[in-house]
């Protein structure tokens, strides 16, 4: 069990630990506040207000447990902190008597098109110390949610301790995940698929610690869910859930593109595990499939951002799509396409499995920059036209961005732009014009 102080249990019986929050309902006005009790389940209520100290409201959660082969967690509780007023800070506090614990956290503004608001990126985080840099490095930059792209504790690499694992990994992003929304997703980490330990239900761990409001998007499974914050439209699938057409995750988002709304929420991002393009020798191809199930959508309703993890390194694309691909004729490479995404891969956390440093040679011409150092991403959405980007390197510091970019909102700005555009222009494929695209 890791004895530092950075996954300290906080002193007191029964003391809450592993605190966590996330946004409760589909507009920002609600979070989930989660924490475990080892000892006994005590009160599931969390006391807030808006003054320190004056905890004059109360909300009421439940409690649940779980069993991992020889291990029996504590105490989870999941308490939903709901009519909240925009743009304020809360401060809350959980647990009784000497053992209480008090935190805030800050809502978002109302949901506006030019409402700025700024997202971190964090992938593959894991429990190393590469995991605190990237959890440092992040604190400093003003980020007010934390996007996660999957593979959280890395609990399932730690063979016989992964309950333990857990928790401590709760612990030790409880310094951030307490304070600001984390939206979480899944990666191949949290499967825990184990039948040699009698195991069989997948994503057991994951689904009672860190919970999601996919009811609140008509989603069927925790697992895929859409948010929207301030002035984004946040879609989160999972990659390793059913997601050929017909499956519940397909009917889902073919829905849930229709209800994204670009005049209010003009910036549409989409988080997944496995990134569809990576020139990596690590995972290469892995989201080819959710590639030849989704990418059509994401061309057609211009999503402006994909993140993705799993790859433990940095890679950003240009705007391409592989929309025209088939197995007979045409083309079957990536195309420039001015309404595709931006493909970044964030799976740079810091876990203990190393950098994945080994690129296809030569790099692509659609891969924009890529790098194996550890970081995580800013996205600063400052209006419905303009977003500025970087990603830090966890080496440099906060202060010096390793890869910065300013995107033009897919929407908002396209309709200006598209008047002065010829139709062949999106067939063009030299390096030069792909640059251009930005
Ligand atoms: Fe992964």
């Amino acid at each position: 069990m890791p004895k530092s102080e950075w996954f300290a249990i906080p002193k007191g019986y029964n003391a809450p630990q592993q605190v966590h929050i996330t946004q409760g309902d589909y507009d920002g006005k609600a979070v989930i506040v989660s924490w475990v009790t080892p000892e006994e389940p005590g009160p599931s209520e969390v006391f807030y207000g808006k003054k320190e100290k004056q905890y004059d409201q109360k909300a009421e959660g439940t409690t649940t447990n779980y069993t991992f082969y020889d291990y029996k967690s504590g105490y989870i509780h999941h308490c939903l902190v709901d009519g909240l007023e925009y743009n304020t800070k809360y401060y809350y506090k959980i647990g009784s008597g000497d053992s209480a614990r008090e935190f805030w956290f800050e809502t978002p503004p109302a949901i506006d098109p030019d409402a700025s608001y700024t997202f971190g990126i964090i992938g593959d985080l894991g429990q190393t110390f590469n995991s605190l840099s990237t959890l440092q490095h992040y604190e400093k930059t003003g980020g007010q949610t934390v996007l996660f792209v999957g593979d959280l504790s890395y609990a399932d690499r730690y063979e016989h301790d992964d309950g333990i694992r857990w928790d401590s990994w709760g612990r030790l992003v409880e310094r951030s995940t307490a304070y600001q929304p984390w939206i979480w997703n899944s990666g191949n980490h949290e499967i825990e698929y184990r039948p040699d330990l009698g195991e069989t239900s997948t994503f057991k761990p994951y689904l009672h610690r860190y919970m999601t409001p996919y009811l609140a998007s008509k989603s069927s499974s925790p697992m895929w869910y859409a948010v929207r914050r301030a002035s984004a439209h946040i879609i989160v699938l999972s990659s390793y859930s059913p997601f050929v057409k017909y499956t519940p995750q397909w009917w889902w988002l073919k829905n849930e593109f229709k209800r994204v709304d670009r005049e209010k929420t003009p910036w549409l991002i989409v988080l997944m595990h496995s990134p569809m393009y990576n020139s990596n020798e690590a995972h290469y191809m892995e989201g080819e499939s959710m590639r030849a199930a989704f990418e059509k959508w994401f061309v057609k309703y211009k999503v402006d951002l994909v993140f993705a993890g799993h790859v433990h390194a940095y890679e950003r694309s240009y705007r391409i799509s592989n929309v025209n691909y088939n197995i007979t004729s045409g083309n079957r490479y990536p195309v420039p396409d001015k309404s595709a995404p931006v493909y970044i891969t964030v799976g740079d956390g810091g876990n203990q499995e190393g950098l994945a440093s080994r690129f296809n040679d030569p790099q692509p011409d659609y891969s924009a920059f890529r790098e194996a150092s550890y970081g995580h991403s800013i996205l600063q959405l400052e209006n419905r036209t303009h977003a500025v980007y970087r990603w830090n390197r966890n080496d440099d510091g906060n202060n010096v961005p390793a890869d910065t970019v300013v995107f033009h909102n897919q929407y908002w700005t396209s309709r200006t732009r598209r008047r002065r555009l010829k139709k062949n222009h999106f067939h063009l494929e030299k390096l030069e014009d792909l640059i251009s695209l930005f």
